[in-house]
């Protein structure tokens, strides 16, 4: 077998053709969708990524502004920055782009964002409202996997979801994600013994670990749906993921190819809290 690849460029592709009308509809009632996007420092991953929300903003006519402080900004600037950014009304989504110098504490950043800003979905009362079932902004590339595998009409009810990876980002929300679709959810990660035991019985497996090429051929029950959330730059200059792909598209159904998986789709869904967001505090 040979796995369908889910495209995460094609889908956001059509997500933004239609979010675009939406922005010019909410314009013609004089309301401009506001993200502002904050970067402390140069890392360069970090500006490539702040790069790409920006331009997928001009795509779809969302207000974009752009803050960029140094690296040896201090706590308290940013937070200052942030509480500004809060009250102000042309601003609709802030994201404050992970991860920050060491002198600045995260979660202090995250908590001091209102949580009706929040459009990454990383404020603890937006992560509870999640758990318990209630309206919130949804973790983005979370949101955007459960999109890619409803794209193919792909059944979630009692199937067996099991994630390899636990970060508060991706690995967390994205099982709590594919649980309030009445899936059953097994997490795995760096100290779970005998991880093929585990893999081998998903029928979704979400590869979001961190480690190149963690999950091969053998760790995939044949027919099950990949998932790959990871990104590594090879010596060659060519990217890839958390799974050895060639060996994977032999044994799986349905596969995201990294690039064009799910990386354009987390920009996507940020797109789609920014419209949210404007339109539940605007209309
Ligand atoms: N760094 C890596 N991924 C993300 C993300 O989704 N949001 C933010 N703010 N920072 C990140």
């Amino acid at each position: 077998m040979t796995a369908q690849l889910i495209s995460g460029k094609e889908l956001s592709q059509e997500k933004r053709v239609e979010m675009k009308s939406d922005v010019e509809e909410l314009k013609r009632k004089g309301i401009t969708p506001g993200l502002a996007v904050i970067i402390v420092g140069h890392d360069p991953a970090s500006q490539t990524y702040v790069r790409g929300k920006q331009r997928a903003c001009e795509e779809v006519g969302i207000h974009s502004l752009l803050i960029e402080l140094e690296e040896d900004t201090k706590e308290e600037e940013l937070l200052a920055k942030i509480d500004e950014l809060n009250v102000d009304e042309a601003i609709d989504g802030i994201l404050v782009q992970l991860p920050l110098p060491s002198q600045i504490n995260e979660q202090a950043v995250i908590e001091k964002i209102s949580p009706a800003k929040d459009v990454d979905g990383f404020h603890p009362i937006n992560i509870g409202r999640m758990m318990t079932g209630q309206v919130c902004f949804l973790p983005c590339t979370p949101h955007g996997i459960v999109e890619m595998v409803k794209s193919q009409q792909i059944e979630l009810e009692g199937k067996h979801v099991v994630v390899v990876g636990r970060s508060n980002i991706v690995g967390k929300p994205v099982g709590q994600l594919f649980l309030n679709e009445n899936a059953t959810v097994t997490y795995c990660h760096s100290r779970t013994n005998d991880l093929k035991q585990y893999t081998t019985q998903a029928d979704i497996l979400i590869a979001a670990a961190g480690k190149q090429h963690l999950i091969r051929g053998e760790h995939i029950k044949a027919g099950a749906t990949v998932i790959d959330v990871g990104i590594h730059r090879l010596d060659n200059g060519k990217l890839t993921g958390d799974v050895n792909f060639d060996e994977a598209r032999e044994k799986a159904a349905y596969i995201t190819p990294v690039p064009g998986g799910v990386g354009p789709m987390t920009i996507t869904m940020l797109l789609h809290n920014t419209i949210l967001s404007a339109k539940r505090s605007r209309l």
